[in-house]
């Protein structure tokens, strides 16, 4: 398909968020050939800046950070870009500057023949969503714009609103942020980003359940023990500390990036690859999950904050001493829980969920164990254990998928050993991913609003997370503690290990299979 003419107008265009990722994702899709011909983009931001300096700051960014860049930037094409590209200088609530972007766009449309077609992309911290919502509302965009409004309107133009994270802080949140938008723009015209929809191996994570025989029919509480997410990052908070401390690993990783993943491994076949389909599944799989009562939060929970330490290049006197975190703060930068979804498919088959910043390895993936076979027919023989079958979906780094086997060591006697059966992206298309936000500001501009949530399921996924953030407001137990470079504290551990069960990696010596 291709994308109709459009202006992308993005919100917070000085931001780390558009220098690093979309930006350059903006050359990659020209790269691809996936820009439509006619095509402007407009920074917007608070700072006094003029097109040209805008210009080079975009050169700047396609020139560090595209994922092309390494075997060098097409010049012809990123001037190309550029030639359609402008500043606008503004405060976000300022009805005087969307008067004037509102004037700008229509001139762009008379330039560049864009058709009044416009994507708003708001890369902006949350406070600002309300004051942007409203004025695109009233000047730009929506359909509640009056009579006598700057610009014209044009019906066979479409608009539309990206919205990036946070989407509320709570459920009462989401959904007052969910009836401001709804004031003035449909729902088939909000797109929700969470961009772990964009990568390659979670949109792969469909295919391998649906498009392939074997896995659907033992795909379900008789044959599957458990399912573990893990999200591990090696960095502390860094100088991020006064942002994430209002946020934490639970609000800042687990309503959005985990949850998704859990939804599409958990939720039942769709009727079809349509959104309203895929959305449907996903949001029944939230309504399904067994809330957590805040008085069994840390029977079900573990969270935790990173103590004095260095790992990765990075050091820290610990959380609590981090810039902009309060001494006392209880916000946490690891989270563990068990949760069940009680449906017919996964009754009683807990997921265990785990994240947590200043950990050992930076890895994202899904580890689906089966049960053992019925009959542990070889174990008297053998001097090691025999494991239980792992589908270890790997979303980074190493993108692929691993399958976990038994097999026979040669040899006279009965040694059996896991050993692997391995896809990775790299060596089998011999290609890197591409950035989720290529896919998904091109999916925007189509208008496709499956790789984005919907309205109802943020909310159905804060619901499943505000009876454990009130459970830890009122629970007595501080925050646990673990050091940087572990895999967290060792109550994490105890939440699984208790149950019988290992996580994949927990730095002592997990199961390592003969590759
Ligand atoms: C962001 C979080 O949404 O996702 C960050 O705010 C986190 O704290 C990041 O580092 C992780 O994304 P990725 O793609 O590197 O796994």
């Amino acid at each position: 398909a291709t994308a109709r003419p459009s202006t992308l107008v993005i919100f917070g265009a000085s931001g780390d968020l558009a220098k690093r990722k979309l930006l350059p994702a903006i050359y990659e899709l020209g790269r691809e050939k996936l820009l439509p011909e006619k095509f402007a983009l407009v920074g917007y931001a608070r700072s006094e800046m003029s097109d040209e300096a805008f210009r080079a700051e975009f050169k700047q960014a396609v020139e560090k950070f595209a994922r092309s860049s390494k075997s060098s930037v097409d010049q012809t094409l990123l001037q190309r870009i550029l030639s359609a590209v402008y500043y606008h200088q503004g405060d976000y609530g300022s009805a005087e500057a969307h008067a004037a972007l509102a004037t700008k766009l229509e001139d762009i449309d008379k330039k560049h023949g864009t058709e009044g077609n416009r994507l708003f992309y708001l890369s902006t911290p949350p406070e600002t969503f309300e004051p942007i919502i409203e004025n695109l509302g009233k000047y730009t965009a929506g359909f509640g714009r009056r009579a006598g409004d700057v610009g014209e309107v044009k019906t066979d133009s479409w608009k539309r609103i990206i919205i990036e994270k946070p989407f509320g802080i709570d459920l009462p949140s989401a959904k007052e942020l969910n009836s401001q938008l709804h004031r003035h723009f449909k729902e088939s015209q909000v797109f929700r980003i969470d961009h772990y929809l964009g990568k390659e191996t979670v949109q792969n994570l469909m295919v391998l359940r649906f498009a392939n025989s074997i896995f659907e029919p033992i795909w379900n509480y008789k044959y599957i023990d458990h399912v573990q997410i893990t999200v591990s990052e090696t960095l502390g908070v860094g100088s991020r500390g006064g942002y994430y401390d209002k946020s934490g690993a639970t609000r800042d990783m687990i309503q959005n990036h985990m949850f998704q993943l859990m939804a599409l491994v958990a939720m039942e076949p769709p009727a079809s690859l349509d959104a309203v389909s895929i959305r449907d599944e996903k949001t029944k799989v939230y309504k399904s999950v067994r809330p957590i009562r805040p008085e069994a939060v840390d029977q079900f929970t573990v969270r935790a904050q990173y103590t004095a330490g260095e790992h990765a290049g990075q050091k820290s006197d610990g959380y609590l001493k981090e810039k902009g975190v309060p001494a006392d703060s209880k916000t946490e930068t690891f989270a563990a829980m068990k949760l069940f979804i009680d449906n017919w498919r996964w009754s009683g088959t807990p997921f265990y969920l785990r994240t947590g910043k200043f950990l050992d390895e930076k890895l994202s993936e899904i580890v689906v164990r089966f049960r053992s076979p019925p009959l542990t027919l070889f174990q008297k023989q053998c001097d090691s254990p025999v494991y239980p079958n792992d589908l270890i979906i790997r979303v980074q780094p190493e993108e692929g998928i691993e399958w976990r086997i038994n097999g026979k060591v040669p040899g006279g006697t009965m040694n059996i050993k896991p050993v692997n059966l391995d896809f990775f992206y790299k060596t089998t298309f011999n290609v890197e991913p591409p950035e989720a936000y290529e896919r998904l500001i091109y999916d925007a501009m189509l208008g496709d609003q499956t790789l984005f949530i919907r309205g109802d399921e943020v909310e159905a996924a804060w619901a499943v997370i505000d009876p454990i953030q009130e459970g830890w407001r009122k629970s007595k137990l501080a925050p646990r503690t673990y050091t940087p470079g572990s895999w967290g504290p060792k109550e994490s551990m105890q939440l699984i290990e208790l149950d019988g069960r290992r996580w994949l990696h927990s730095g002592d010596g997990e199961a390592e299979p003969i590759v």
